[in-house]
């Protein structure tokens, strides 16, 4: 007999009796256990292209906690370092990457070769899916990811983070149809990415468009929506039944166009969306999940639980996940993290 998962039957449009919940960013630095073990691998990517540790820090939240949904440990940036770009963490910075330059520096990408990296990734998520049935996380469902072509690129161009995204929105805007090779070969590369995490055993899939919202209607149409939808159906021809949830931060009300032309299955809200407005125009087209703001979390004590409290009466009259509006963050103290799982654990619809 199949186990009904509450997560994968509220993304198929099924009302479960509690309401299904896991945090962006789950597992990392807010947990004493994830320090130890990065401070034993030497650094974050020596973390994630281990299968052993990577499996061990998946699984470390829900031990804790018990979301309803584990999330791969890995990152976005992977796929630029698959494709042969220079990649690092330093500790406290953010990442820095060998920055694309013009047309010319797309040669240097190679997505031939990409799972020649890329393969212990798929081995973490074979193993995670091992230690969720051998710990008895057996209603856990197991999420993978990757990021949208937008928001990589971002990374890539940049050469890292970024306030105003002027180097990638101008190579987007002045010289479109080189840019557009730079989408074609993250459009590729991250649609094969992702079914090779479905057949090593990732039960739904979080497309992550953190940038999404700093392109103005017509950018946002070809860089964000156009890509999303061809990674999505590149996907759903292999993989037909695997609910692909779309996150385009920021990205105010163009989110639903996004979410009617994308064919996700449910789309990830940030914590500036008005509440009222996303159940009037999106959940009736899709479950929706999000949308605690993460800097409430870290706060805690009573304004935490009454937005917590909200958000679930708001929602929870549909197919709704429990989740932040962006990553937790690193300071946030595990006692409020277990006040709100609690909240959400007890909560009757
Ligand atoms: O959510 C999870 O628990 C799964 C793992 C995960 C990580 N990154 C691990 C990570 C996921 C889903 C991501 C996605 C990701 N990575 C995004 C999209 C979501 C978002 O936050 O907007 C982006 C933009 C990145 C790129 C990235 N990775 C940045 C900018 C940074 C440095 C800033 C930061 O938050 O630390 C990272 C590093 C990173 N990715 C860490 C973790 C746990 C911290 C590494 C460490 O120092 O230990």
């Amino acid at each position: 007999m199949e186990i009904k998962k509450p997560f994968l039957q509220t993304l198929h449009g099924e009302m479960t009796e509690s309401i299904p919940f896991w945090f962006m960013r789950q597992a990392g630095r807010y947990l004493p256990e994830y320090g130890e073990l990065r401070s034993q691998a030497g650094g974050f990517l020596n973390m994630v292209y281990n299968p052993k540790n990577a499996a061990e820090i998946t699984v470390q939240p829900l031990r804790r906690f018990g979301m309803s949904a584990a999330i791969l440990f890995s990152d976005i940036l992977v796929i630029p370092q698959a494709l042969g770009q220079k990649l690092e963490f330093m500790a406290g910075e953010g990442p820095k990457l060998d920055a694309l330059k013009e047309e010319n520096d797309l040669s240097k990408l190679n997505s031939d070769t990409i799972d020649e990296v890329l393969n212990p990734i798929y081995e973490t998520v074979s193993l995670t899916r091992q230690k969720l049935n051998d710990e008895g996380f057996d209603q856990t469902a197991l999420i993978g990811f990757a990021g949208s072509p937008w928001t990589v690129a971002t990374y890539m161009v940049e050469g890292g983070g970024s306030k105003t995204y002027e180097k990638t929105k101008a190579w987007a805007y002045g010289h479109p149809t080189s840019f557009q090779k730079l989408i074609d070969i993250l459009v590729e590369s991250t649609t094969h990415y992702l079914c090779r995490q479905v057949e090593a055993g990732a039960e739904s899939l979080q497309l992550f468009d953190s940038w999404s919202g700093v392109l103005d209607e017509e950018n946002f149409d070809r860089w964000v929506i156009k890509p999303t939808s061809q990674i999505v159906a590149g996907v759903k021809e292999k993989h037909p039944d695997i609910p692909i949830i779309g996150f385009p931060r920021g990205a105010g009300t163009m989110v639903f166009n996004y979410a009617e032309e994308t064919n996700i299955q449910a789309i990830g809200l940030d914590f500036t969306m008005p509440q009222k407005w996303a159940t009037d125009n999106l959940q009736h087209l899709m479950p929706v999940q999000g949308n605690l703001d993460p800097v409430s979390l870290l706060a805690g004590g009573p304004q935490m639980e009454e937005k917590a409290q909200k958000i679930l009466k708001t929602f929870g009259n549909q197919p709704f996940v429990f989740n932040l509006g962006h990553g937790i963050i690193k300071e946030t103290p595990i006692a409020h993290v277990e006040k709100l799982c609690d909240m959400i654990r007890g909560y009757k619809r």
